[in-house]
């Protein structure tokens, strides 16, 4: 029964009306959220992006047929209505926008009918994600997502904005391209009129931004889809979207001020937030030594404490192993949380080995100053004593300490220290703490690759004075990068490139690329370099992950319309899925008996 709507234009959305127009006659269009039946009297909450409003159909006002369609409505239905906008005649609803109105309908279309959707339509879903995402054409119908898009939409119009008004360029560049030198794995696109080569999906606009920099277009930005073949976690997703920029002749200190004003502008016009300027700024030593962590959770203390000195000469086999073993001896104070029953003790102790933690020594201070501990019994009175003065402990403290290679006790501690701050409910998503985080380290050692590799990308500068050490020592080599940290997500990150080829050479070699290899995979940029490169550097936020920190959500899923599955999987469209034959024929492709067979048991 899907009526036309010829001849009808709808002249407002729904949420958009309100006392001012009492007494004017307009045509809303939208879902039925629901339909009540009083007998003589139908009330219908109709829905549209803008929200809610409710709709009152009388037998003597819309006519005999207007009232039958009426009572046949159901949730989903689409409809259009045509009535005049009075004062409500019941109570009126504060929790709606469109709480004091009402339209009284005179004449009624139902342009669609709809099956009963698998789950209400409603904010705050108790329904499980998969069979969300599974319908997620109806998901987005919930006004929380909606306003997650709608948000969404005028960051990006903002970031627009602001960095066309600061002299940006938006440029495209490829999504068909080569490999990039980010470090995940490739997506692979098959080539049919080359058999056998691949594109690779872009992980990021790196080298094309580079390349423009060289021809000399000195600021771009663009909104650019990125694909990372990982380990998907909360925060990430297989294809994501940055706001790439880069910018020539300029320093560190260009590109963190216009960044600065830029997030300023942002959070000032959507969450009329107020940051002050300028971002403070920590080294990756100190962030590492404080808070256990390259992307630190400012909102909250319990930073971490070397205590190795106080503990070198202890009876207690496990710190003074990892001290001969060259780790250090670490500890965090949750302060007050001294009585915390031993079960919970016991779930931080699997908590911390999750993140490769031996074990977790403890100590409570008790009310009455004695101890009550997992270690005490190994350490002398005054050990004890200097170790609790140093973390601060006072009666009613829990301190927990871990010792191991200085890797794992950061990972460890700083793992630990968000987690209670969770438990303890210390984390306020109205309270946003940014930080710049400075001198990364210029390599990291890869275990499975048994070589140094790049920890942000091969064209990171060094500092100068770290240069001379590219060859000797490159585990002591700083970065010329800066991540930008916002509540304990790395929101962006980005770098001073080389643009000297002495000194790309030199990086190359300390990452052992061989001149062919390097040539093999980056050639082009390296040729471009000589050809007059200007002095240019760059930074790329993960947007998805700055709109959910906005939006105030937990999952990066829910500001994203078409996300995947932590196993890459969209479950709407069911991509990944098989193809051809005839397909496979065309690109070359063999599809080998494994990969059927695993395909055939999922
Ligand atoms: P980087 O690799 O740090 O730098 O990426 C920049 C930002 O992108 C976001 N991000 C992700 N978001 C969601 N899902 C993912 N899988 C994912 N991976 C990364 C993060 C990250 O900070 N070309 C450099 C930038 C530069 O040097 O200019 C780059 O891509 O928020
Ligand atoms: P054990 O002697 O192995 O029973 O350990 C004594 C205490 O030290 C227990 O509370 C362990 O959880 C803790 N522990 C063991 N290994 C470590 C470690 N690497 N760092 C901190 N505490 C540890």
């Amino acid at each position: 029964m899907a009526e036309s709507m010829k001849g009808l234009k709808r002249t407002c959305r729904c949420a958009e009306l309100g006392d001012n127009n009492i007494g004017q006659n307009v045509t809303v269009m939208g879902w039925v959220q629901k339909q009540r039946n009083k007998g003589g009297i139908i009330f219908v909450d109709l829905r549209d992006r803008s929200g809610i409003l409710q709709l009152i159909f009388e037998e003597d006002e819309i006519g005999s047929e207007g009232f039958a369609k009426a009572e046949k409505l159901r949730s989903e239905f689409v409809v259009a209505v045509t009535g005049e906008v009075t004062a409500r005649s019941g109570a009126v609803n504060e929790k709606l926008a469109t709480g004091t109105i009402e339209l009284r309908a005179k004449a009624i279309r139902v342009l669609s009918e709809s099956e009963t959707p698998p789950f209400p339509i409603e904010r705050d879903s108790k329904t499980k994600e998969e069979l969300r995402l599974k319908y997620r054409y109806l998901d987005l119908r919930r006004p929380d997502l909606q306003s997650n898009l709608i948000l969404r939409s005028r960051v990006a119009m903002l970031i627009r904005q602001f960095l066309s008004e600061e002299g940006f360029l938006e440029i495209e560049t490829p999504m068909l391209t080569k490999s990039t030198p980010e470090g995940a794995r490739d997506y692979l696109v098959p080539s049919r009129v080359h058999p056998g080569s691949f594109y690779a999906l872009p992980q990021s606009p790196q080298i094309f931004k580079q390349l423009l920099m060289c021809a000399g277009y000195d600021r771009y930005f663009q909104i650019a889809r990125c694909f990372r073949d990982e380990d998907l976690r909360a925060d990430r997703q297989p294809e994501f979207t940055q706001l790439d920029m880069e910018l020539s002749f300029v320093d560190e200190e260009d590109v963190m001020d216009v960044n600065e004003r830029l997030l300023k502008k942002v959070f000032k016009e959507i969450l009329d937030v107020d940051i002050s300027l300028p971002i403070q700024r920590m080294t990756w030593q100190e962030a590492m030594d404080r808070f256990g962590s390259d992307k630190p959770d400012l909102r909250f203390g319990m930073e971490l404490v070397d205590v190795s000195d106080i503990v070198k000469n202890c009876e207690f086999g496990v710190f003074t192993g990892a001290l001969e073993a060259g780790g250090s001896v670490r500890g965090i104070n949750a302060k007050g949380q001294g009585g915390m029953p031993r079960k919970k003790i016991d779930a931080l102790v699997k908590y911390a080995k999750d993140f490769g933690a031996k074990g977790l020594a403890y100590l409570c201070v008790n009310e009455d100053g004695t101890y009550k501990s997992s270690f005490a019994k190994f350490m002398k009175e005054e050990e004890l004593e200097a170790l609790v003065s140093a973390m601060d402990g006072q009666p009613g403290d829990l301190l927990l300490f871990a010792a191991d290679k200085n890797k794992v006790v950061w990972d460890v501690l700083g793992n630990l220290r968000l987690e209670i701050a969770r438990n303890l409910e210390l984390l306020d998503k109205n309270e946003f703490c940014f930080v710049w985080i400075t001198e990364f380290p210029e390599f990291e050692y890869s275990e499975e690759q048994g070589r140094y590799v790049a920890m942000h990308h091969p064209f990171t500068m060094p500092m100068e004075e770290d240069i001379p050490l590219l060859k000797s020592n490159p585990e002591k080599v700083r970065a010329r990068a800066y991540d930008i940290v916002l509540n304990g997500t790395e929101l962006g990150g980005g770098s001073i490139r080389i643009h000297q080829d002495d000194v790309q050479e030199t990086m190359f070699e300390a990452l052992g690329f061989t001149k062919e290899k390097a040539n093999e995979q980056f050639g082009f940029l390296i040729d471009a370099f000589k050809y007059g490169v200007p002095p240019h550097a760059g930074l790329a936020y993960g947007l998805d992950r700055l709109i959910m920190l906005i939006a105030k959500q937990d999952n990066i899923r829910d500001v994203i319309a078409f996300p995947k599955m932590k196993d890459a999987s969209c479950l709407m469209t069911e991509a990944p899925g098989t193809v051809d034959d005839k397909q496979l024929e065309e690109l070359c492709l063999d599809v080998k008996a494994v990969a059927e067979e695993i395909a055939e048991s999922e």
